[in-house]
């Protein structure tokens, strides 16, 4: 499947996609991933999107792209978003609200598409609400990945970014071919900034205090998949993707329907 190259999501605006998806052979599919930072809801995106024909919507990404504007290019709402992120909090409901709703389109791209970061509130998750019944559509499903904190703290702490193309590494457990350069574009892999380690523990109590009740949130609607997330990213995806499936199949009335592209 050709991979889209998101810049309707990540540039906001008129910002068209250059290579927008096909409409996939089955259903498309609109899923939210969850979890704490770190547990590895990025390298499971691209495997589902990868999967499924989907674009991969990422908050974290739309700040990080951000990042490659000037100070001068950049609003004064997306200076203030940039250093909450730089700091591990969260940023504001009303900025990020500001950012996805004026990215809705995008929910209803015929591919389907791949949540990952957004909603991170309850306030955001009504909002998202708002937003996709605005566009027609409606979720399949939420994937909680979880993971022992240990674990996940280990998990930031080796990671390592292409700057340039968004490739994730890590130190030990997914290393670049050669040490310190991205295996698909050649340039000099980074560390986040948000990913040292006074900064970790602040992502992690922002999660615990306002993220983890989106849980409830999700049960309640009948959408919630809970995945382990133990083990290597294929095991981890085939485990969610037969969770999904069996959850989807027995719900009586399957929302994907809507909003087919
Ligand atoms: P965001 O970019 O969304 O970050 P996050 O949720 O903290 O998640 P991460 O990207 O850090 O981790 P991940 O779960 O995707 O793990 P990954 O796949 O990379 O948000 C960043 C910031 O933006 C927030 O802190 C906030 O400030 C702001 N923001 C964004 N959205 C917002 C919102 N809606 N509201 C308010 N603020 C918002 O994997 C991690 C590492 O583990 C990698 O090195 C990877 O190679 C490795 N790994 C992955 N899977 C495995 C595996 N199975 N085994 C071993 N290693 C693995």
């Amino acid at each position: 499947m050709k991979k889209p190259n998101q810049k309707a999501w990540l540039a906001g605006g008129d910002a068209l996609c250059a290579n927008p998806p096909d409409p996939p052979p089955g259903p498309a599919w609109r899923l939210v991933l969850l979890g704490a930072p770190g547990v590895g809801k990025g390298t499971q995106a691209e495997l589902l999107c990868a999967r499924l024909g989907a674009c991969h919507l990422s908050t974290g990404d739309i700040l990080r792209n951000a990042e490659c504007q000037g100070p001068r290019e950049r609003s004064p709402a997306l200076q203030a978003a940039l250093a909450s992120m730089h700091k591990g909090e969260l940023v504001s409901d009303e900025i990020m609200l500001e950012l996805v709703g004026e990215r809705g389109r995008c929910m209803r791209c015929c591919g389907g598409f791949v949540l990952d970061g957004f909603p991170r509130t309850v306030a955001q998750a009504e909002a998202l609400d708002a937003i996709l019944e605005r566009e027609g559509v409606s979720l399949d499903a939420v994937f909680d990945y979880e993971l022992p904190l240990d674990e996940v703290v280990e998990r930031l702490g080796g990671r390592r970014v292409c700057p340039s193309c968004k490739a994730v590494y890590h130190l030990t457990r997914q290393p670049p071919q050669k040490p310190g350069i991205c295996d698909v574009c050649g340039a000099q892999l980074i560390r986040r900034e948000d990913d040292k380690p006074e900064t970790i523990l602040t992502r992690m109590r922002a999660y615990e205090a306002t993220t983890r009740p989106l849980l409830e949130f999700y049960r309640q609607k009948g959408l919630l998949v809970t995945v382990p997330a133990n083990g290597t990213p294929d095991e981890i995806y085939a485990r969610a993707w037969i969770s999904g499936h069996s959850a989807q199949a027995s719900r009586s009335a399957p929302s994907v329907k809507a909003g087919r592209g």
